[in-house]
């Protein structure tokens, strides 16, 4: 018979094998679902191998814990899609100030007999641990903008951060030597509960989504800590596969708007530049009826269909796919261009592509449709806005230049649907719109494209 211990490893083995099948899969979307499926039964089962351990001599407390856990999680997940990045933001910050508790309560029950190595991975993971806590709880703030989302930077900013982390280490240090100082542990808390927020201020909103992911990193960094301190292989390997892929994800997305981690993290990029590139100048841009778009669109042997923000906003993603089989009837080649960070979280425009089932063999990647615009009669762009802007390719003063984009603007046509001449998420202007073969369809994504389906179907009658 298999006892509960080998229950508990094989729960757990189980499980961790769920979590890096569910990364691998995660990395497609056509086999996301299954991804995500499989990363919520590892977490089931890693739930399920923690209550049976034989640690827990009454599970009242657990039980309240589970129901309060249950309580929050389930309405976090009905949060719109636009705020999911904010909502990320939150489930980090719980996770991390688990982390800081359960850090905390060891220290307490062990001190001064902790050795040293658990010591130092203890004071690792308090320290991470906290500052993602204020951290993420600053960054949430700062994308539901109940916190302001200007850069806050004073001279020397640098250097007092690094100071206070620096003195949190130098502390840490100290209780490895002499574990018995418990004085002291709860001022390495303390402080990092102090550089989460100092980390976060000189931060601008248009770097928080990139932060957040870093800070998915920290969480996971100092849950594989915690792994270290409670001998959990479970936890070490969870812990490792978030922070590597926190990591490679931020990577991923400061390359894919062409800035450094160091300048995302020092730079204060936002309001500054918002300021120096929001000259506007007296330039005209024409816009057009859905009547007249319709009939554009019905001449085209091949459009390309950019989406942005605006679309997810709109939750135009079902009209959209409306008008690719309405004009995909007509024998238009219709294909969607995407960007790696059109919207506000890394596969935004799939993620809504694939709710409204437009086939993943039309969704071309930013490299390989860039080539295709010249010969491409009209570039349809809904709700997208910065993924879109030509200065980035051609004004060396813009504050996106060298942000890599698609390049609409060598369409033989070009449409835009938005609401008003106002700027996307950098806060700059486009002067695409400005160009002669551009039309500004003013309007809803959802409600124009609509009126532009139902001029293509007035035609067809
Ligand atoms: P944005 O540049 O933010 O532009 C979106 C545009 O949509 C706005 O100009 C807005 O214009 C329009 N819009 C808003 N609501 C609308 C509605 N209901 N109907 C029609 N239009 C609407 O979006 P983008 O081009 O997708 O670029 C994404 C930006 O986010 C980039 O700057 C990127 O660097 C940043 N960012 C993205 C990520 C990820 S991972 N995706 C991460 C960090 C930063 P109106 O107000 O005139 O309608």
């Amino acid at each position: 018979m298999i006892g509960s211990e080998h229950l508990i490893e094989l729960t757990y083995l189980v499980a961790s094998a769920l979590f890096i099948l569910s990364l691998k899969w995660l990395s497609s979307p056509v086999t996301a679902r299954r991804g995500v499926r499989a990363g919520e039964i590892g977490m089931a089962l890693a739930i399920l191998g923690t209550l049976l351990h034989h640690g827990i001599v009454d599970y009242t407390a657990v039980a309240i814990a589970l129901v309060l856990g249950t309580a929050i999680g389930i309405p976090l997940g009905f949060v719109h899609m636009t705020a999911v990045p904010q909502r990320t933001a939150l489930s980090h910050a719980f996770g991390a100030l688990c982390v800081t508790l359960v850090g905390t309560a060891e220290y307490y029950l062990h001190a001064p007999a902790v050795p040293k190595f658990t010591m130092g991975v203890l004071a690792l993971e308090v320290i991470l641990g906290s500052l993602t806590f204020t951290g993420s709880l600053m960054a949430a703030g700062k994308l539901q903008e109940i916190l302001p989302q200007r850069p806050i930077t004073y001279k020397g900013q640098n250097l007092v951060n690094f100071a206070l982390l620096g003195l949190a280490i130098a502390i840490a240090a100290i209780l490895v030597g002499n574990p018995g100082l418990s004085w002291l542990f709860p001022l390495i808390v303390i402080l990092g509960l102090i550089f989460g927020v100092m980390l976060i201020i000189p931060i601008g909103g248009a770097d928080m989504p990139t932060v957040i992911s870093l800070l998915n990193s920290y969480a996971g960094l100092s849950a594989a800590a915690m792994g270290f301190v409670l001998n959990s292989k479970l936890l070490i390997i969870a812990g490792a596969l978030d922070g590597a892929s926190g990591l490679i994800l931020s990577i991923n997305m400061s390359k894919a708007m062409n800035r450094s981690f160091t300048n995302v993290l020092f730079g204060a990029f936002g309001q500054e530049q918002v300021k120096a590139a929001g000259s506007a100048e007296a330039r005209t841009a024409k816009s057009a009826s859905a009547e007249e778009a319709a009939a554009l669109l019905s001449a085209a042997s091949k459009v390309v269909i950019v989406p942005g923000y605006g679309m997810a906003v709109a939750q135009a993603q079902h009209k959209v796919r409306e008008l690719y089989d309405a004009l995909t009837r007509r024998g238009v080649e219709v294909v969607f261009a995407i960007h790696p960070v059109a919207g506000r979280m890394p596969g935004h425009m799939n993620v809504l592509l694939a709710e409204a089932d437009i086939p993943y063999d039309r969704l071309i990647e930013m490299d390989e449709i860039n080539g295709d615009f010249p010969q491409t009669d009209v570039a349809l762009v809904i709700g997208a806005n910065d993924v879109t802007n030509p200065a980035a390719r051609n004004d060396p003063s813009s504050p996106i230049y060298g942000m890599p984009v698609l390049d609409v603007d060598k369409a033989r046509t070009v449409m835009v649907v938005k609401r008003s001449m106002n700027p996307g998420f950098a806060g700059i202007d486009n002067p695409l719109y400005y160009l002669d073969q551009t039309l500004m369809l003013f309007g809803d994504a959802k409600a124009f494209t609509g009126a532009i389906i139902r001029e293509l179907a007035g035609g067809e009658g």
